[in-house]
């Protein structure tokens, strides 16, 4: 077989055999065909696109590619979740312990945050002493006690696709569905869950910003997760604004906790019922929507998902009284109001905006290197469809540095706008497709 072939083939419009496929990614992975050639396939996949059976063999190809994480020593039906990305999303905070608490094991590979979006890692990493760096072993154990572990990607992870990523990345062939799909998939495969359940964000702070992109994805991977025999559904929900109230690792810490103890946001508690109920029926601990909500909000109400968190962290090494202490949480030192320069209603929030106020203060990572302040961010007042008086507060700046608060705060200010109107509602909840 040649890599010339196999370009010339997609270049020309043919479909390339399971074979193919696995020969290039193989061959890439072991540096045996030169980024040059990938480079070329990848354009050509780019424009002449890829069939539902090529994307299946380039994601099993690709999860196939390093270590596949074994979790048949943990009892139950193993479901994991994925975000495809956003801003406020601390979903995982929440989600992971509510559904651990009604008896689904959780066993979850997480990633730290890199541009305008967070990642679960830093955010947990907001409890004092809190590490993701457990042994495989460690991971199964703590699963099959306390019900939920979450660690750190390893490294040898689908290694192809890190490789295939950072190429596609400066050879202008991320976007492409077949590719973005395949990527995502592999990963989540190669994770070793029997059960998958997608969040595909839509909407200004999130990878996908038009609906029906973030719905032909979320198509997408539930093909190739069903077609790898894995139950897949996906959840398609609002972006256009951040997640609830808090954007920053410690401030989206208490809004989760807030959350557990039955005082969190409205979209937000949404989207954890509306994903713990396709988990909890995907493993078998609900019927319908009706009754897996019910238990749901039944452990936020007795308590027992908040416990859960408290065991979690500290099985982790994490300080779990700040579970029941969130003033123990790392604090800034700065708090400065964005006010509102008219009255009227909050018609829009350019959301990535909001998470680049949140990288600025230095919540975020510019490079993989970057060394983050966990106790900064933004805190909103308003979200859309509010209505603000002059002079009241848009969002609260959390900062250590005042320059970089006052920045914070105009950048913040630009990306409201207040109209005379109030903007027609949209649904939080786009769809679920399975
Ligand atoms: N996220 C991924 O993991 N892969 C892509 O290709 C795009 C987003």
């Amino acid at each position: 077989m040649r890599m010339y072939d196999i370009i010339m083939k997609k270049r020309n419009g043919g479909e390339l055999s399971q074979e193919e496929i696995q020969f290039f990614v193989e061959g890439y992975t072991n540096g045996k065909i030169p980024d040059y050639q990938v480079s070329a396939l990848m354009m050509a996949i780019y424009f002449q696109k890829m069939t539902e059976q090529e994307t299946l063999s380039l994601t099993m190809a690709m999860a196939d590619s390093g270590e596949k994480l074994n979790l048949s020593a943990i009892h139950g039906v193993k479901v994991d979740k994925h975000s495809t990305g956003g801003v406020g999303d601390k979903t995982s905070l929440a989600l992971t312990p509510m559904v651990a608490a009604c008896g689904i094991p959780v066993a979850k590979m997480s990633g730290r945050g890199l541009g305008h979006t967070g990642g679960t890692i830093d955010k947990l990493e907001s409890f004092p002493g809190f590490t993701t760096a457990l042994t495989t072993e460690q991971f199964i154990n703590n699963v099959n006690r306390i019900g939920i572990a979450i660690m750190g990607q390893t490294a040898d992870l689908a290694p192809a696709d890190k490789k295939l990523y950072a190429l596609r990345d400066v050879t202008a062939t991320v976007d492409n569905l077949s590719l973005i799909a395949s990527s995502i998939m592999s990963k989540k495969l190669a994770a070793g869950a029997d059960a998958i359940v997608l969040d595909v964000k839509t909407g200004s702070g999130a990878f996908m910003k038009q609906e029906q992109d973030a719905r032909a994805l979320a198509e997408e991977m539930v093909k190739i997760g069903k077609n790898a025999g894995r139950k897949t559904i996906a959840v398609i929900s609002d972006m256009d604004q951040p997640l609830g109230y808090a954007v920053g690792n410690a401030l989206e810490v208490k809004e989760a906790i807030d959350t557990l103890q039955g005082n969190g946001p409205a979209d937000f508690l949404e989207l954890c019922l509306t994903l713990g109920s396709q988990m909890l029926i995907v493993g078998g601990k609900a019927a319908d929507c009706k009754e897996a909500e019910e238990k749901l909000k039944g452990v936020i109400a007795d308590g027992s998902a908040l416990k859960k968190l408290a065991e979690f962290v500290a099985a982790q090494g994490g300080d779990s009284n700040v579970v029941y202490q969130p003033e123990l949480l790392p604090k800034a030192r700065i708090v400065l109001p964005v006010e509102a320069d008219r009255s009227g209603y909050i018609s829009h929030i350019v959301c990535d905006e909001v998470g680049i106020c949140s990288l600025m203060l230095g919540g975020g990572r510019e490079t993989k290197d970057s060394v983050i302040d966990l106790s900064v961010g933004i805190v909103l007042c308003r979200k859309v469809g509010d209505f603000v008086k002059a002079g009241e507060p848009l969002a609260f700046i959390y900062a250590n540095d005042e320059k970089r608060a006052k920045e914070a705060g105009k950048r913040y200010f630009a990306a409201c706008t207040i109209s005379g109107t109030a903007p027609t509602k949209t649904r939080f909840i786009k769809d679920v497709i399975w």
